[in-house]
């Protein structure tokens, strides 16, 4: 008999679909999707790797091209204090001429945006309110999104079962600055505010996401010649790894964000040990040091290959399947 389900809330800044954007959010709900266990009740967009528009188009089409129906919200157009950037702006203008062209391959026409998306914190709200579980919350993007629900809500804090969040760089360096990994960097205040809100949480950060890298081909494997869903996933993978094969020469990518929602899979991938991360506010850094009587989890270790093993025989169930809902385990 099946274990009850756990129902999550998803909090990303999917990119699948616009240029030079990271893929990892849209390959990270497709994870989740392709699991039974995990009942995703929502899906809330931050501005991050790309505007929030364009977040809620990326995401709406991976959920249609998956066969499911899961609500979409759309969140914060820009962080609390600092300007917005975009992460696929960044990454252009950082490698443009390395990549030697001028957009990544298989630039595709992007995804439209859907009308009449309710606000994620009207959504989240509504969400905490009525749910008779405590509902597990996955922020796999800027911190933005949580930060205001903590600020206007307080209350709904305890109504969270816990918060994995893939973000950070403890003892790692940084992948937007030599100090700061890009979720924290470009919301350092909403990290602030998630780090001290009272909830169980779990953080994913480079130290850890950084161990596990996945080729094209292996993505390519476990999909090639299987569903439209799964046609619409490599497509995707394919343009994001085209940059870094033209830019370093190797067609893979370090799936951060996957990583992250694993935990709430199987945690026993990771091993990890309570921390005191403080953000500095100037610079982005997460600096942490061991508290044992902190409610901070940060991850350390995962196992690299047993993580592979589940994400790409998840792929293969989505590229075997009609529809998402065939493709869980
Ligand atoms: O630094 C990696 C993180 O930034 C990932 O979540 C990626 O999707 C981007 O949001
Ligand atoms: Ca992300």
């Amino acid at each position: 008999m099946k274990g009850a389900r756990r129902p999550v809330i998803i909090d990303a800044d999917p990119g699948l679909g616009f240029p030079w954007a990271d893929v990892d959010d849209n390959l990270a709900v497709a994870l989740a999707l392709a699991h039974e266990e995990l009942d995703v009740r929502l899906i809330s967009v931050v501005a991050g790797n790309t505007p929030a528009p364009e977040g809620a188009a990326s995401i709406s089409e991976t959920v249609a091209k998956l066969d499911r129906s899961v609500p979409v919200a759309l969140g914060a157009q820009k962080p609390l204090v600092k300007p917005f950037v975009s992460g696929r702006e960044l990454l252009a203008e950082r490698v443009k001429g390395q990549a030697g062209e001028n957009r990544p391959e298989s630039a595709r026409n992007p995804p439209a945006l859907p009308e009449h998306l309710p606000s994620a914190l009207s959504a989240q709200i509504e969400l905490l309110e009525s749910s008779r579980e405590r509902p597990d919350m996955v922020c796999l993007g800027p911190l933005t999104n949580l930060a205001t629900l903590a600020r206007e809500r307080p209350d709904l804090l305890l109504r969270l079962g816990s918060v994995v969040i893939m973000g950070g760089a403890i003892d790692h360096p940084g992948n937007v600055t030599p100090a700061a990994e890009f979720n924290i960097w470009i919301d350092p205040e909403a990290a602030g505010i998630v780090f001290a809100a009272p909830v169980p949480k779990i953080l994913v950060a480079l130290d850890v996401t950084t161990s596990v890298e996945i080729a094209q081909a292996e993505v390519e494997n476990a999909l090639c010649g299987g569903s439209p869903a799964a046609q619409y996933l490599v497509e995707g993978v394919r343009s994001w790894t085209g940059i870094w094969r033209s830019a370093r020469g190797a067609a893979s990518f370090v799936p951060h964000d996957p990583v992250a929602l694993s935990y709430l899979i199987d945690p026993t991938l990771f091993e990890s040990e309570p921390m005191r991360v403080v953000v500095d506010r100037d610079t982005g850094r997460t600096c942490g040091e061991r508290e044992p009587s902190s409610d901070l989890q940060v991850a350390r270790r995962i196992d690299a290959a047993r993580f592979k093993r589940l994400f790409l025989a998840a792929l293969s169930r989505i590229a075997g399947a009609g529809s998402a809902d065939e493709a869980r385990d």
